[in-house]
């Protein structure tokens, strides 16, 4: 599969590996539309794409208003015809011990990770179903393989989603339509920087593991490819990560045991 000439549609367009999507993508002549809620950094990300993409369209949205994603969904459909591939890839982290955060912080990272592209999800699929063609392609992580500690609420998140779209995948498999489901390990970005903690602070650091983790750009390249073979699942991450995915699946008490020896006291 050639994405030339594909419109696709990136969430989390504004850095990291949404960006990064959007740089491969646009390499290779798709018609791209890039949403996140900084619509300054955003329009950076479309100078970048513009000389290479088919097109480049910047649409600001912020995925825990379910109103405004009705509402994006219906203005892409109008103004940027139909949807070939939808790529949820938002998404913030979190720094926080399960027991110090609060009922605010849990709600806020399931409506970001989680409900924001259910929303997106239902407001986009009748019209793949009318067209009997499309691609959902959602960006879950190894934290939705493996519960690890200071992440439980991203964790949750990030499991539901793969949950959602395994669910999903077989309901419309008949009609035409692929899901592919990514679980990146650590990949170079700002992502702990964002990340909530208990109260709702950002966490403002960048972890170790995050500091020489594969390039969002790889990333995106390998996230492009399994897309492109239509996978259901693909873990896109370095050995550790990919030995503890098949951990969690085989030896899960031996993970167990390693998670809790790491565990922060
Ligand atoms: N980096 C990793 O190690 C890693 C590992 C596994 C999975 N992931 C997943 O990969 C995805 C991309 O993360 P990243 O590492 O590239 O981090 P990032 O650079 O922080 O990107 C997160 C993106 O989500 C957008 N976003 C956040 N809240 C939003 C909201 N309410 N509405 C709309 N957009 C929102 C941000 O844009 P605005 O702030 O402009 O809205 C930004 O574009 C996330 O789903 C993350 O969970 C990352």
């Amino acid at each position: 599969m050639s994405f030339q000439g594909k419109r696709v549609w990136i969430t989390g367009a504004s850095s990291g590996i949404g960006a990064g999507l959007a740089r491969e993508l646009a390499s290779q002549g798709a018609h791209l539309l890039l949403s996140a809620r900084r619509e300054d950094e955003l329009r950076k990300v479309q100078g970048e794409c513009l000389a290479d993409a088919a097109s480049a369209e910047v649409l600001p949205l912020d995925l825990t208003d379910p109103e405004q994603v009705r509402h994006a969904a219906q203005s892409a459909l109008q103004n940027h015809g139909p949807i070939d591939i939808l790529i949820h890839c938002a998404g913030v982290s979190q720094r926080s011990l399960a027991r110090d955060t609060s009922d605010a912080v849990d709600r806020a990272l399931m409506e970001i990770n989680y409900f924001g592209a259910v929303e997106l999800t239902r407001a986009v699929l009748p019209a793949m179903l009318a067209r009997k063609e499309g691609h959902l392609v959602v960006v879950s992580s190894v934290a939705g393989k493996i519960g690890t500690p200071l992440r439980s609420s991203y964790c949750a998140a990030k499991h539901a989603l793969i949950g959602y779209f395994d669910s999903l995948r077989a309901e419309v498999f008949g009609d035409g339509i692929f899901v592919t489901t990514i679980c990146p390990g650590y990949i170079a970005t700002e992502i702990s920087s964002k990340a909530y903690t208990g109260n709702g602070g950002r966490y403002g650091k960048v972890d170790a593991e995050l500091q020489h983790a594969m390039s969002p750009t790889e990333c995106a390249r390998q996230i492009l490819r399994a897309v492109a073979a239509r996978k259901p699942e693909a873990v896109v991450s370095g050995p550790k990560e990919r030995m503890a995915v098949y951990l969690r699946r085989f030896c899960p008490q031996l993970l167990f045991r390693l998670i809790r020896s790491h565990a922060p006291s």
